[in-house]
């Protein structure tokens, strides 16, 4: 590695789980995008990228979520020299895994240090969402701030940005199907969400969302899985996903806690206690569901995982 170039690294995450609609995210310890970024000669931005799905990458830096990170910290920072910035994709584009949050997360990391800009933690999810645009048509910091600041995440105001971080029970796994249907991008899938939602719908959601994080106040997964539920996002969601009902029903049936598309799909995420249950038994019986409705699928297991971090030089 040459002296002015830095790597780093950031991990697969998951948006909402359920009732938290932009608002929660948690680091998953599977899946990590790699970035190196190198001073070059000149004022511009150059973007190289490789891996699962990164035919689909944009390598304009004003339409790359990596990009358009480092054309902001490097005006931040005044330098005159420009950037090349290599990314390996490690995590599929499109899958609902937080793919461009980690390539904005690794980008804002690297960056930060190459440029010595000594910017906070909150800084770089700030700055981290502005990548967000490219792919979601909105600065929405859930799945970035997993990315940095790992485990799990409230964005307890967006504007101005606030982020409260928390470590999750020891307990938690994380059962995940990434099913092969060719979907929508996040701006897509969000634009099928609803402009308004009704007073009793908000009401739901608040005691859900606030019963996710008692349960990791207490330590008690069964309780965190019943917060799960979203009554607004997934249903205006649903149709983008077959087989999806039959899924969730069949982790549940396998003794999942809670289970909700992971964020804006198609994956599916369910909870699970790993002292009552195998992660891999209820990723299977997803699996099984998806491929019984004629949907073939990738089956994985996770755990909480920390957020984006150098790699040594
Ligand atoms: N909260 C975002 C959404 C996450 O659901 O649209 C996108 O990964």
């Amino acid at each position: 590695m040459k002296s002015n170039s830095i790597t780093a690294v950031a991990p697969a995450t998951s948006a909402n789980l359920g009732s938290g609609f932009d608002v929660f995210s948690v680091a998953l310890d599977i899946f990590f995008d790699t970035i190196n970024v190198e001073m070059i000669e000149g004022g511009g931005i150059e973007i190289r990228v490789e891996g699962p799905g990164s035919a689909s990458i944009p390598l304009d830096p004003d339409r790359n979520t990596a990009g358009i990170v480092a054309k902001a910290l490097l005006s931040l920072s005044k330098r005159r020299h420009g950037l090349l910035i290599e990314i390996k994709k490690g995590i599929r584009p499109g899958s609902g895994l937080g793919s461009s949050a980690a390539s904005a997360a690794a980008a804002v990391v690297a960056v930060n240090k190459l440029l010595n800009l000594n910017l906070s933690k909150l800084d770089l999810v700030r700055f981290a969402a502005q990548g967000e645009i490219a792919s979601a048509g909105a600065a929405h910091a859930d799945n970035v701030s997993a990315a940095i600041l790992g485990q799990f995440n409230i964005i307890r105001c967006s504007n101005p940005l606030d982020v409260v971080n928390l470590s999750l029970p020891k307990n938690i796994g994380f059962a995940i199907v990434i099913p092969e249907i060719t979907h929508k991008t996040t701006s897509q899938a969000r634009s099928v969400l609803p402009e308004k939602v009704s007073l009793s719908d908000l009401v739901y959601h608040v005691g859900h969302a606030a019963t996710i994080v008692a349960g990791i106040a207490l330590g008690d997964v069964s309780l965190m899985g019943k917060g799960m539920s979203d009554i607004v996002v997934e249903p205006a969601r649903a149709h983008l996903i077959p087989g999806l009902a039959a899924v969730k029903k069949s982790a549940m049936n396998c003794g999942a806690a809670g289970v909700s598309i992971s964020g804006a799909g198609p994956s599916v995420i369910a909870l699970v206690n790993t002292n009552e249950r195998r992660i891999s038994d209820v990723s299977r019986a997803m699996k099984e569901a998806f491929e019984d409705g004629g949907i073939k699928c990738e089956a994985l297991s996770a755990k909480p995982g920390p957020g984006a971090r150098l790699l040594e030089q």
